[in-house]
């Protein structure tokens, strides 16, 4: 898709598609009364007749039947001022492109008020109309053709070359790569992939100046002595792997971080076996190794001054008579011991391996992700992740970028009587809490394994995967998280 920047009055764009937001109660900009003329009064007649205010997220689409060079008209409601900021114009771009999808409008031309900051609203606006247009057609027989943009025009009048904007636009087109490789990661179906192919595809596209992957087989986690990845892979047929990214900016670097991501390709329950409903979706447990594959394979192109290490404990979560059994204890590296009475809190036990692992490294900060708990799903819903951490700075900052990034997180206490939940009577503590807030005791169970390093936990079992189609992504997994880690990382 092609992406450019025009001067040019509405009335004489020639496109398929000119999108003009519309701010609430704010039909009467002379715009929309420019082009209502040129359209005979049609425009306000459909406008009245459908009661369009320009409500947030409405819209109005109008055939111009020739009247306009443009053939279609596409009003967007805004909202009230108040409410407008990046995330308005990351949805308008997905909006505008699934309304182009409706019609098939291949070139589609973007009007952006002459006031209106074109440097801050072009980034979004890209990102929105590219994350929208993901697909994940590769096991459909019916996927010909299937529809794709040609052109996206943003027509603002008085406008000059701006560098800032174009760079904007750069860099989204640099970042939704690697939310499509998290997407097709996670939609890719669990018996494809195995923790061997979550390996090879970190290889494949992890590649580049500056970047490594490393890949520790059985053998080798056998030798680190990774207890909890290897308790388990204990029911698998597959063997697990441990995955090392590591990216190294030329020169010095002026922060070392490393992210962590829960890579079960697929969750069972093992012997604390889930119900066929609640196994439905479980081909998603690898979505934080998702995000941060994803992530640090756009960060050759980011050339960001940062070390960064990715860790991805990955394994299969399944039953069978080798699998680990509820009332088992696994010695951890850290001298820690865990007794398993849930083989489907198996979350938390591959990530202790790979936590204890990462802060002997003495990183800056750690940021781990994680599809861990139902219960996160169950108090912040399928569009917020929770966060937890131990550092003020780092939540906060986290936070701020995931805001940016279109992708909302919200703090979860790390309640300190709580820990008395995960005790346990014959080791050290447990894998499971009480019955009640099983988000945060999954949160706290990670803390014991993460030093005194500046670390945050991000919960993402609700918003890793859309149940149905959303905006900017379609049913399946979204790949949550790798635009906020990007943001956070070019933060640094
Ligand atoms: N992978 C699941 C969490 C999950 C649930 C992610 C739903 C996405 C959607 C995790 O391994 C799990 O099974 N957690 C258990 C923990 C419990 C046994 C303490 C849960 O949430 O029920
Ligand atoms: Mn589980
Ligand atoms: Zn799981």
């Amino acid at each position: 898709m092609e992406i450019r920047f025009k001067d040019q009055s509405p009335e004489r764009i020639k496109t398929d598609l000119l999108t003009i937001p519309v701010k609430e109660r704010g039909l009467n900009e002379p715009i929309i009364r420019r082009l209502d003329r040129y359209l005979g009064g049609k425009l306000s007649e459909r406008v009245k007749r459908r009661n369009f205010i320009g409500a947030e997220g409405s819209v109005l689409l109008h055939p111009t039947e020739g009247r306009l060079p443009a053939a279609h008209v596409l009003l967007l409601g805004m909202g009230k001022e108040h409410e407008i900021e990046s995330h308005f114009w990351r949805r308008s771009g997905a909006q505008t492109r699934k309304e182009a999808a409706g019609i098939w409008a291949e070139e589609i031309a973007f009007f952006l008020p002459p006031t209106s900051d074109l440097a801050r609203i072009a980034g979004p606006l890209t990102e929105g109309f590219l994350l929208a247009s993901y697909q994940f057609n590769k096991y459909r027989s019916d996927n010909k053709r299937s529809f794709a943009l040609r052109a996206l025009t943003i027509v603002k009048s008085g406008l000059r070359a701006n560098e800032a904007a174009d760079r904007a636009v750069r860099i989204a087109r640099n970042l939704t790569p690697g939310v499509f490789l998290a997407r097709d990661l996670i939609n890719e179906p669990p018996s494809m992939t195995t923790a061997t192919y979550l390996a090879e595809q970190a290889k494949r596209h992890c590649r580049g100046p500056r970047i490594s992957v490393e890949i520790w087989d059985k053998k080798k986690i056998q030798a680190m002595k990774l207890a909890g990845l290897l308790a388990v892979n204990r029911g698998s047929q597959e063997e697990p792997r441990f995955i090392i990214i590591r990216y190294r900016p030329v020169g010095r670097p002026k922060k070392k971080t490393a992210l962590i991501g829960k890579g079960v390709t697929f969750d069972s329950g093992g012997l604390s076996l889930k119900t066929s409903k609640s196994m439905e979706t479980m081909k998603l447990d690898m979505a934080g190794a998702a995000a941060i594959i994803g992530a640090m394979s756009v960060l050759p192109v980011l050339r960001l001054p940062i070390e960064v290490t990715g860790y991805i404990p990955s394994t299969d979560n399944l039953p069978s008579g080798s699998a680990q059994k509820p009332g088992d204890i696994i010695r951890y590296l850290n001298g820690k011991t865990v007794e398993v009475l849930n083989t489907d809190a198996e979350g938390r036990l591959i990530l202790a391996d790979a936590l204890a692992l990462a802060a002997r490294e003495k990183p800056d900060c750690m940021v781990n992700l994680a599809t861990l708990t139902g219960a996160c799903m169950v108090a912040l819903g399928t569009q917020v992740a929770g966060i937890f951490g131990n550092d003020r700075p780092l939540v906060d900052t986290l936070i701020r970028c995931g805001r940016e990034a279109g992708e909302d997180l919200w703090e979860l206490p790390l309640v300190k009587e709580y820990r008395e939940d995960i005790k346990s009577s014959v080791a050290d503590i447990k894998n499971i809490g009480s019955s009640h807030g099983g988000a945060i005791t999954a949160a706290l169970f990670l803390q014991e394994f993460v030093a005194q390093i500046p670390w945050a936990h991000l919960d993402i079992a609700g918003p890793a995967f859309a149940e149905k189609d959303i905006l900017t992504c379609p049913k399946g997994g979204t790949g949550f998280g790798v635009l906020t880690l990007l943001n956070f990382l070019s933060s640094l």
